[in-house]
């Protein structure tokens, strides 16, 4: 497959950055909400170490760190299939080859408590987006050795985590079978959905992890997924107070410094 780099001053349309401005980078930890991306680049960067943000253009903000003495991009992708393969396609010209999901998920599985730590091996591709990219019965699945090095973290830092496959939804209220939306209706196809993915044994419910790991698979770049548990499908359908996803980030910040050490250059 031929790839295609972007000369090394040029914008990209849509997230606002140039080659120039990576500054090297390879590596992106791609948060959905562009408020999260400032504190996560904080967390995340080396002692002693200044990280700055590099761009802020539609939902994509932008900030340069170094963890572990490698540069890293931190960059939000917005939600949903379409922001996400958008900020994918354009940081690849760029030359980023290796892409983390650093999302919120919703548990399906009663074992999974809020706040624990979700690692995603693969996704139900319940996305529009990613059928733009390969076939319906082309796989959504992470690359195996960033997924281990994650793994290999949360097991060094003794953290509760679970390894598993996401149901990727376009949609946070249908696609996720919740009735607590305006009209209060899920159309028939998805009524018992959740049902069905809690006895296939899916893990969670989020809306970007299949798109991701379909279009870096189809395109021959490495991607992973770390989220937190902020919402416990098996006894509501509320998302939890903020105080979970701040139980939640601090073990992923942990799990991803582990990871990107594990990783090396
Ligand atoms: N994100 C989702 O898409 N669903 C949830 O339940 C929680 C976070």
């Amino acid at each position: 497959m031929d790839k295609h780099y972007a000369p090394v001053n040029e914008i990209q349309y849509h997230i606002g950055l140039s080659r120039a401005q990576l500054k090297g980078a390879t590596l992106a930890v791609l948060p959905g909400d562009p408020g999260r991306v400032e504190p996560l680049a904080k967390a995340l960067a080396d002692k002693g170490t200044r990280p700055r943000q590099i761009g802020c253009h539609r939902e994509y903000t932008s900030w340069l760190a170094t963890v572990s003495g490698r540069r890293v991009l931190v960059c939000s992708t917005g939600m949903g299939g379409p922001s996400v393969a958008i900020c994918l396609e354009e940081l690849a010209r760029l030359g980023v080859e290796q892409f983390l999901r650093f999302g919120t998920t919703g548990t399906m599985q009663e074992k999974v408590e809020l706040g624990d730590v979700i690692i995603n091996n693969a996704a139900v591709r319940l996305d529009g987006t990613s059928g733009h990219f390969a076939p319906e019965c082309f796989p959504a699945v992470a690359d195996f050795k960033f997924t281990m090095a994650l793994v290999a973290a949360a097991e060094a830092a003794g953290l509760p985590y679970h390894l598993g496959i996401s149901v990727s939804s376009d949609t946070f209220w249908p696609g996720q079978e919740r009735y607590d939306s305006f009209s209060g209706y899920v159309p028939r196809r998805m009524q018992g959905s959740l049902r069905e993915w809690q006895a296939l044994g899916c893990l969670t419910y989020e809306m970007e992890t299949g798109t991701l790991f379909t279009v870096c698979s189809a395109c021959g770049l490495e991607a992973a997924s770390v989220c937190g548990a902020i919402a416990k499908r098996t006894d509501s359908e509320a998302v939890a107070p903020r105080e979970v996803y701040e139980a939640a980030f601090d073990r992923m910040i942990k799990v991803v410094r582990g990871a990107v050490a594990g990783l090396g250059k």
